[in-house]
């Protein structure tokens, strides 16, 4: 709110939107900040793949400048790219998604999850998620006009979202439910039965479904169920998946969006207007990661279980216990035991043992009490971790 020169307040004055002004800064930013002034810190708080993209994908996309690959694509992204995603979620699904007009390919899924929420959100729509979740979530919902609203879940349920709350929550205002399975921050696969239960209730109610799979290929024993192979709401889903994490493509910005023709071309709309096409280099890579790394796919995932057992047990011997995660690259131990917010305990184990996690807070109330170490780092600096977290929790430990 701004005073004018009569010394009234004005809120239509204010420089910045009401609806930015509802935004909280992002818990996970401020720690970045502390940490990049900091040296000698081993970060298990980045959400980020430590490989380096497989390195056939990063020379394809090398040729590809060099052949002049440096203009723009279609607002939808380039063919080539839609009919390989289009043979993988058949291949992989067997869903079928026609190329020209149900898929659209976007600035990773940050752009995709955007889009979904502005292209189908009216103002005090009301969005369904689950606590704790991904950080961008809500702040898309209330950009686009909407109003999250939580669904708590709890580590006795192994994070798992239930039909049940989520009933509980609807009212004539709810548009639709949004989530993430594999989930960040806690690693949760949702069980099959559990998610048809889901898409039952949103078929009952006629609620839209947005379903971000971005960690689909990450999971450890378990089966990844994808939302729209469920015959109740497959027309009312939109799927969201990306390149970041299963390829470790975070800085290419390639995601997608698979939906009905409605909705890909309500989508495509914003997307033409604002971005007008996805990065050109980014998308000739992920034509390669499409076509030939299943071999590289395999092999990180392999790493990554070693770490995930290593890390899971490290924090439980070390008194942080912690739910044995499923899917993605984060454990989310409980810090209860040490009588710290999680604030505080980040904080502090920043400041003196030099290893960031993220705070369970910044991913909703539900997420305090905890924290998130993103295991996608190497298994000498998650032994190294484990060690320092390990004097830290000795001093502070109260039971
Ligand atoms: C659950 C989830 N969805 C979406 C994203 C954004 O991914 P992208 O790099 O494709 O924009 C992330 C990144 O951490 C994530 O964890």
């Amino acid at each position: 709110m701004t005073i004018n020169p009569q010394g009234q307040s004005n809120k239509y004055h204010s420089l910045i939107s009401q609806r930015v002004g509802q935004l909280l800064p992002s818990g996970i930013r401020r720690f970045f900040d502390l940490l990049a002034s900091m040296e000698g810190v081993i970060s298990l708080g980045v959400g980020e793949p430590n490989f380096n993209t497989p390195w056939h994908i990063r020379e394809t996309a090398i040729y590809s400048i060099e052949q002049g690959y440096t203009v723009y694509t279609s607002n939808v992204g380039m063919l080539e790219l839609r009919e390989l995603l289009s043979c993988y979620l058949k291949d992989t699904y067997k869903l079928a998604y026609k190329p020209n007009s149900e898929l659209l390919i976007t600035v990773g899924v940050s752009e995709a999850l955007d889009l979904a929420m502005r292209a189908t959100i009216n103002p005090g729509d009301e969005v369904i998620m689950p606590d704790p979740c991904y950080v961008s979530y809500s702040a898309c919902v209330i950009l686009a006009g909407g109003i999250p609203i939580m669904v708590t879940t709890s580590e006795e349920e192994n994070f798992e979202i239930s039909a049940v709350d989520i009933e509980a929550k609807i009212t004539n205002k709810t548009k639709a439910i949004l989530m993430g399975y594999p989930a960040n921050p806690t690693g949760t696969v949702m069980p099959a039965n559990k998610l048809k239960e889901i898409a039952e209730v949103a078929r009952r109610y006629n609620l839209l479904l947005i379903s971000d799979e971005i960690y689909a290929k990450l999971v450890y024993g378990a089966t990844h169920t994808c939302m729209a192979t469920l015959p109740e709401i497959r027309h009312s889903t939109i799927l969201l998946g990306g390149f970041s994490k299963t390829y470790a493509m975070t800085g290419w910005r390639i995601g997608y969006a698979a939906a009905s023709e409605e909705i890909i071309s309500a989508m495509t709309k914003i997307h033409q207007y604002t971005i007008m096409s996805a990065p050109t280099m980014g998308q000739v890579a992920a034509i390669e990661a499409l076509k030939s790394s299943d071999n590289s796919v395999t092999e990180m995932v392999e790493e990554y279980n070693q770490r995930r057992l290593m890390m899971v047990e490290g924090l439980n011997t070390i008194g942080l216990p912690c739910f044995e995660p499923k899917g993605a690259f984060y454990a989310f131990p409980s810090i209860k035991a040490t009588a710290m917010t999680s604030e505080e305990f980040a904080e502090r184990l920043l400041l003196e043992e030099k290893v960031a996690v993220i705070p369970g807070n910044a991913f909703g109330k539900s997420g305090e009490s905890y924290i998130r170490c993103c295991y996608a780092t190497s298994l000498a600096e998650l032994e190294e971790a484990l060690a320092r977290m390990e004097r830290f929790v000795a001093k502070y430990i109260k039971i």
